[in-house]
């Protein structure tokens, strides 16, 4: 091999390898370190190959002298690209990290608002002498409807209203059936609560749910009377809603309860700064526990009383935080539970 096509050889793998090198560089120290061993006057690749042109004909000098300079050049801008690149690379990231930003909170949820309201009830509840009962969610005509004094013609033992399951049983439309349970299972005094989950034949929108909280309430014991009935439910509802609440006792129809009231509550809310009544709210049915519901269950009606009332938790809670639509319940949406931790559900 001449020694011309020697030194070419050298000259063209130095351009190869050193643009390589330059392209993986990743910072302006590996290309200034770059730049002194391709380029460097005394130690540089290029000037150790020109060192040695002595062995090149002088005729042929020029050429190799010539791709010398070609390829001084190319590295020459290629280390300038890089540069150039690298540093705004690094102005983009520096925008890109803004370090006066504050720190990404972790998500967190919170208790959901219905466990909320179950709580707050069953507290106050609980301060008033009541113990917490439950009963099976799968449950039977004679225990949802019949012992409750509702006979199966009865409209809300439809098809239409309530969930049957295939062979036998249903699925409770209303935790009254927790009453009956607890009557047979205990003896008065009671005075228990009953939450759980209720299922009804219904369409899924912003007020209907197929399934949904209720909390049941039952107080029987000797000489419990309208009064008890209603000065406990005032006082409950006082506790809960506000203490300016006021309480009214509407008469109704249950057929496991004689008389049936439906409580409304008229509540003291701040509206643009300024304390204004709501209209009259429906919170709940209640009443006497129907002589025959007590019947049914081996009490002595002339001996025994009582009286029972239904709440639903996702209702108050719609109501109590101003949540829009009940569907928000069932969606679990982090954004929507954690703003309960901050108390600011819009
Ligand atoms: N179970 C009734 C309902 O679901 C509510 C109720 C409970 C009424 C207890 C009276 C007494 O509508």
């Amino acid at each position: 091999m001449s020694p011309k096509i020697d030194l070419l050889n050298s000259l063209s793998e130095i351009e190869q390898s050193a643009l390589i090198r330059i392209s993986e560089a990743v910072s302006p120290e590996d290309l200034e370190a770059l730049k002194i061993s391709l380029l460097g006057r005394k130690e540089g690749q290029l000037s150790q190959i020109l060192k040695r042109i002595g062995v090149v004909k002088s005729s042929e000098r020029k050429i190799v002298g010539a791709e010398a300079n070609r390829i001084k050049k190319v590295l020459t801008v290629a280390l300038g690209t890089a540069q150039t690149n690298l540093e705004t690379a690094n102005k983009d990231m520096s925008s890109f990290f803004d370090v006066t930003l504050p720190g990404r909170e972790q998500w967190k949820g919170s208790e959901h608002p219905i466990n909320q309201v179950i709580d707050e009830v069953w507290q106050i509840f609980r301060s008033m002498g009541f113990t917490r009962v439950r009963g099976p969610e799968i449950d039977s005509e004679w225990y949802n409807f019949e012992a409750l004094n509702t006979p199966l013609d009865h409209p809300a033992a439809d098809q239409q209203d309530t969930l049957y399951l295939k062979n036998s049983g249903l699925l409770r439309s209303h935790t009254s059936p927790v009453q009956i349970r607890t009557l047979e299972k205990y003896s008065p005094p009671i005075r228990v609560l009953a939450p759980g989950m209720v299922y009804r034949r219904d369409t899924y929108d912003a007020t209907h749910t197929p399934a949904f909280h209720q909390i049941e309430g039952l107080v029987v014991d000797e000489g419990i009377t309208f009064v008890d009935f209603k000065a406990t439910l005032s006082e409950f509802s006082k506790r809960f809603w506000g203490s300016g609440t006021k309480v009214r006792f509407r008469p109704s129809f249950f057929p496991f309860t004689e008389p049936s009231a439906e409580v409304d509550v008229k509540r003291i809310v701040i509206r643009d700064g300024q304390k204004v009544e709501t209209d009259w709210i429906e919170v709940m049915g209640a009443g006497m526990v129907d002589p025959n519901v007590l019947e049914n269950v081996g009490y002595d009606p002339e001996r025994y009383t009582g009286f029972a009332f239904g709440m639903g938790p996702g209702r108050m809670a719609l109501l109590k935080y101003g949540i829009p639509d009940l569907r928000m319940f069932f969606q679990n949406d982090v954004r929507f539970l954690s703003q309960l931790l901050h108390g600011q559900i819009r």
